[in-house]
């Protein structure tokens, strides 16, 4: 069934996407359903479909990535553009060429969307600001991930078959987290029930005004839960004796199969990646049928198919030839 956002064509939210704080539930449905059209093209035997024929995607990169950069690749090849992936330390930014001239030079180039993923948050939002082409966050500092969090629902709702209602535990380090805070965002708004769970030197000042409940001993945040969300320990940010030591950190909120006992029957276990084995996530072989890991990666290049074509594609039905004029 063709969703409503396919059958108008009309991007949902506005000409980038920085951050998930203005989607609204129709929005986010509408990002789910778009996505789920495009779940079946990676099963097709030609995984293409000719939407974005033409268009030109630049990832800049200024962070490592494995997951978001090579699936924002697939998604958009997937969708027929021609991709190109700029990496600072291979670029004239080891020249001291700046933020705004490398992504003005490659917007000359003919650039139609660039996706930035950067250690300064807002910088996605500042260049933005100063270009014509379509602008995707792809990770801005502690800020923003918007496409993990729109993965991560999606995620969600095809494993459990809902998102209002279930009981979401977010653990780990909370402060650092672009993740988690625009997964609180995401699952608040449709309907979920947040906790963070972590020691207080990882939650941020301010939680107070936050839509979640906080809670610092694992066994109590995660007692009930429908999905434990385990975040990465940022060892690169957070340096700054925020935790005892990574030891310590793993026994206290280390998720593994008999911490699991602690959530409702059938909870999922997710993890935005990378993780570090034996601290955040420990014997996942023992609980395999419990982690959607895997499927959080597979179904990021659907999301992101979604997010490219509802920005890029100008609502082009030619990939549902089947679909059209159904609602
Ligand atoms: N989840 C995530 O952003 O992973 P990468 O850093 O590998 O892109």
């Amino acid at each position: 069934m063709i969703n409503k956002i396919l059958a108008t064509g009309a991007p949902p939210f506005g000409p980038h996407l920085l951050s998930v704080s203005g989607l609204s539930p129709e929005v986010l449905t509408g990002i789910l359903d778009t996505a789920e059209s495009f779940l079946e093209v990676g099963h097709q035997t030609v995984k293409k479909v000719p939407v974005l024929r033409g268009k030109t995607l630049v990832n800049l990169f200024y962070e490592s990535s494995t997951r978001t950069r090579s699936s924002f690749e697939i998604a958009a090849k997937r969708l027929s553009a021609d991709v190109i992936n700029v990496s600072p330390t291979q670029s004239s930014v080891t020249k001291g060429e700046s933020l705004l001239d490398t992504v003005r030079t490659i917007e000359a180039l003919g650039a139609d969307g660039l996706v930035i993923r950067h250690p300064s948050s807002g910088a996605p939002a500042f260049v933005a600001d100063r270009l014509r082409c379509h602008v995707i966050n792809g990770g801005d500092g502690c800020h923003q991930h918007p496409t993990q969090a729109l993965l991560d629902l999606f995620t969600i709702r095809k494993r459990m078959g809902r998102i209002e209602g279930l009981k979401v535990a977010i653990v780990g380090d909370i402060l650092h987290s672009r993740v988690a805070r625009s997964n609180i965002m995401t699952l608040a708004r449709m309907g979920a029930h947040v906790r963070l769970v972590a020691p207080p030197t990882l939650i941020p000042p301010g939680i107070r005004t936050w839509p979640v409940e906080v809670y610092h001993r694992l066994d109590e945040g995660i007692r009930g839960c429908d999905v434990v969300m385990a975040l990465r320990l940022q060892l690169e940010r957070a340096a700054g004796g925020y935790i005892p030591s990574v030891s310590e950190y793993a026994r206290l909120y280390g998720i593994n199969a008999d911490v699991l006992d602690r959530l409702a029957p059938g909870a999922l276990v997710l993890h935005p990646g990378p993780v570090n084995r034996g601290v955040e996530i420990s014997g996942e072989e023992g609980f395999a049928d419990r982690s959607a890991i895997l499927s959080q990666v597979e179904f990021g290049v659907s999301v992101r198919m979604a997010v490219l074509y509802l920005l890029m594609g100008g609502g082009s039905e030619e990939a549902f030839p089947d679909k059209g004029g159904k609602e």
